[in-house]
């Protein structure tokens, strides 16, 4: 019988034993290319570099080029970002957030990197893997003048062996040529390697990639978990091994292992090994406790351990029924999603994982329990915070297409994402105007979901289409209903079709200009109210208010829950991003938040809208919006009621006020509980505030802090109008990486590759990111406006 190993999560990272996997996201060097002079493109497609094995010569493929002019970076990097907004009538250009980005942009399409590296002499004999979590886009590889293959995808990943090619105690390059100048998806994609990297040394004989599916049978607090391992041998002969796994609580304890299986395995041969763990009392995955087990699988050869690999992996049920809606560990739950692109204010595509730790934050703040990773795959470190945080997550395959190409892409993405818990749901694609109601159609689908069934055939699929109740064509397969829009049609599709679960997919797409009140088509802003949606698109309470009230209705994802560069809609240029979200592309709320926050939770909210500051409309009506979930609202001008009215479910409430400086309040009752709120007209902006999202940091060089920032009058009271310009000066060993204000026509810049960061205010917010280095020590920020008091923020790094 095998006794437990001692072992913490990152143990084996740190012992010097294998396997390693080592964080390559320092010192690459960078330069743009160019996508129709190869001359400038450093003479890429004018050497004949496949002519031989590890030709080069005169390329920037060549070990032996010069990069020391080529800019020093680390990545996650987007150079998308970085550069200035372009003004262009091309559709494509627009809907990418007006970024020279594209085929009509040759000089800033494609990018190189280049990372030089070694690896020690005592290492050779193992085995050599890059891996790049996501590279946009059509990206070709190559170690030390050896090309290494392609990824045209710009959201899955790639990873090669570089054992073949190393040169042990010497230098070794890598060189990565990224083409962005085709585009993907409709909306801001970015550039570059904007994920991590990584170097991981094996054993030749390991566990394969992603080579670990963990599922289990959960019957009240019991389960039996099934653990599936491939194993692979590259070793030049036979070799023999045993295979284990355990599971272990969240803090390391083992509390039970599989029996050890033998086997023998020839040169080249891989083999699944499927063992089974059975556990009482097991803690339940949930969304507010989601408790994470940690299922350890182990190979030994002669006694040592030779691989392994933890998988962090939560116990639920889910169920989903055509009737009663969706059910998490037997408990009914409505799904209030939010569809989400991956960019983020002042960073593009290339986001910390603190960042995506703090934005999963901010969703569930207002409620939403379901993230849709539309249209794409996410980086892995967001689905870790999904798991880690407590968000279920419907998982989007880019393309409907079942060929070759797309069909791996489906695969590569369920093996390296099946084993997360915030998962429920996989998505086969979104839209497709072309076949989603032809014969083709539904045969493609039913070739993606043969492909999820057997790869996963403990979760099923959705698909979003823009239809209402038709139903040939991939509905007549899709085990899920998906609905983008159309919720009118959700009940009469059910009557007709009442064994499928419906969900709504994409709901909403209600436009709003976080602190904007009057429409301004040439600026680009919508009111910030829930009043405004395109043809296609709803307001937020139509669609909630069915799906809330009809239980057939698992619930819907509401498009979107940040703001998010591309699809300026409804207005072009200025506009540069759009404006759906439930929050602005900083995190700041807009108004419709507090709808949704409203019936989302059981939070006590109570919110006032506009703010007060309306010099000039003295005399004049102004809409005032109360969106909580208490029973009635009272509201008062300066202390004079305005009436009270009884608050119906899932809606709002409005008074038309006249206008006079002072104080709007309300007065709220919910249950007997008595709550308040008020808007205030203030002063002028007298003084700067800086909040930082949390006091300590690690000093790993990765961690990172939002610093929001806003001013107040002499009264401390915050001033919701005021576009100041602000200045802002690192301290200590951090740097500012971006800088945003939710302004979805605001063209000043994200990056100050210069370090001159500034930023205005867009009413009366703004935004910096910094990322800590790694000196322990005080890092933060000095924030400076010309005419108002400055402020400092400073926390902890280490
Ligand atoms: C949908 C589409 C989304 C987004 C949205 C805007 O049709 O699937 O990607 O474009 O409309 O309302």
């Amino acid at each position: 019988m095998l006794g437990f190993l001692t072992l913490t999560f990152n143990s084996f990272a740190q012992q010097n034993t294998l396997p390693k996997k080592i964080n390559f996201d320092e010192d690459w060097r960078f330069s743009l290319g160019n996508a129709s002079n190869p001359s400038k493109d450093f003479n890429y497609k004018i050497a004949n570099i496949f002519s031989k094995s590890g030709k080069a010569d005169s390329t920037a493929i060549d070990g032996k080029f010069d990069d020391s002019k080529w800019r020093k970076l680390a990545v996650p990097h987007d150079w998308a970002v970085e550069l200035p907004f372009a003004k262009s009538a091309n559709a494509d250009v627009m809907a990418h957030g007006y970024k020279p980005i594209g085929g009509l942009f040759p000089e800033t399409s494609i990018g190189w990197y280049r990372k030089h590296f070694s690896v020690s002499k005592a290492d050779s004999g193992q085995r050599f893997q890059i891996q790049f979590d996501g590279v946009f886009r059509d990206a070709e590889f190559w170690v030390n003048g050896f090309y290494l293959g392609n990824n045209k995808s710009g959201y899955l990943g790639a990873s090669y062996d570089l054992t073949d090619y190393l040169n042990f105690g010497k230098d070794n390059v890598i060189v990565v040529r990224a083409d962005a100048s085709q585009s993907e998806g409709w909306f801001y994609e970015g550039a570059g390697i904007y994920r991590h990297v990584w170097l991981k040394q094996k054993s030749n004989s390991h566990i394969a990639d992603n080579g670990v599916f963990v599922h289990a049978e959960v019957n009240k607090n019991q389960a039996n978990v099934t653990i599936e391992t491939t194993v692979e041998n590259k070793n030049l002969n036979e070799d023999e091994l045993q295979v284990y796994s355990y599971v272990a609580d969240r803090n390391g304890k083992k509390l039970n292992k599989s029996t050890s299986t033998a086997i023998k395995l020839a040169v080249n041969e891989s083999t699944v090994v499927k063992q089974s763990i059975a556990l009482n009392d097991v803690k339940l995955w949930d969304l507010d406790n989601p408790y994470l087990y940690k299922v350890v699988s182990l190979i030994m050869s002669k006694g040592k351990v030779v691989d392994s690999v933890i998988t962090r992996y939560g116990f639920r049920t889910i169920l989903m029924d055509a009737e009663k809606g969706f059910f998490l560990n037997g408990k009914h739950l409505k799904i209030q999603g939010t569809n989400n692109h991956q960019d983020h204010a002042g960073l593009g595509s290339a986001l910390p994982d603190a960042i995506q730790y703090y934005r999963i934050g901010l969703l569930k703040a207002f409620g939403a329990n379901a993230y849709r990773t539309s249209h794409n795959a996410a980086t892995p470190e967001l689905l870790e915070a999904c798991d880690s945080l407590g968000m279920l997550v419907l998982n989007e395959q880019r393309l409907l297409n079942s060929s070759p190409e797309y069909i791996e892409q489906f695969e590569r993405l369920i093996k390296r994402d099946r084993n997360h818990p915030s998962i429920f749901l996989w998505s086969i694609g979104n839209e497709e105007g072309m076949i989603q109601k032809t014969s083709v159609g539904k045969r493609i689908a039913q070739t993606l979901l043969a492909k999820q069934v057997e790869l996963d055939p403990y979760r099923t699929s959705t698909y979003a289409a823009d239809l209402a109740t038709e139903f040939n064509g991939v509905n007549e397969v899709i085990p899920v209903r998906g609905f983008n829009y159309r919720q009118f049609a959700f009940g009469d599709y059910h009557k007709e079709h009442p064994k499928q679960p419906l969900i709504g997919t994409e709901m909403g797409s209600t436009v709003t200009t976080r602190g904007i009140y009057v429409k301004d088509s040439i600026a680009g802003y919508v009111p910030d109210q829930d009043i405004t949606a395109p043809w296609w698109a709803s307001k937020a309470e139509t669609w909630w208010k069915l799906a809330a009230e009809n239980p057939y209705w698992m619930g819907g994802f509401i498009w979107t829950g940040f703001d998010y560069r591309g699809e300026p809609t409804p207005y072009e240029w200025p506009n540069i991003n759009s404006h759906f979200g439930v929050m602005d592309v900083c995190g700041f709320p807009k108004n419709i938040y507090y709808y949704y926050q409203s019936w989302f939770t059981d939070q006590d909210v109570l919110h006032l809208s506009p703010h007060w500051n309306w010099k000039g409309k003295e005399g004049k009506a102004i809409d005032v919006w109360v969106n909580t979930n208490a029973d009635n609202v009272e509201l008062f001008l300066n202390g004079k009621s305005l009436g009270k009215k009884v608050m119906p479910r899932n809606s709002h409430l409005q008074w038309s006020v006249i206008y006079k400086p002072g104080t709007l309040s309300a007065i709220a009752y919910k249950n007997g509980k008595k709550l308040t709120a008020k808007v205030e007209t203030t002063a002028e902006a007298y003084k700067i505030i800086a909040t930082p999202n949390k006091t300590i940091v690690m000093a790993d060089g990765q961690d990172a802090v939002v610093v929001n920032i806003s001013v107040v009058d002499r009264r401390g009271r915050t001033v919701p109008t005021d576009n100041h310009l602000i200045h802002f000066i690192p301290i200590g060993d951090g740097k500012i990486i971006g800088v945003g204000n939710g302004d979805p026509s605001s063209h000043e810049a994200d990056k100050f590759l210069n370090g001159d960061w500034q930023r205005s205010l867009f009413n009366g917010h703004a935004q910096v990111i910094i990322q800590a280095g790694k000196t322990n020590g005080k890092i933060g920020l000095a924030v400076t406006a010309d005419g108002l008091e400055p402020a400092q923020v400073e926390v902890t790094a280490k």
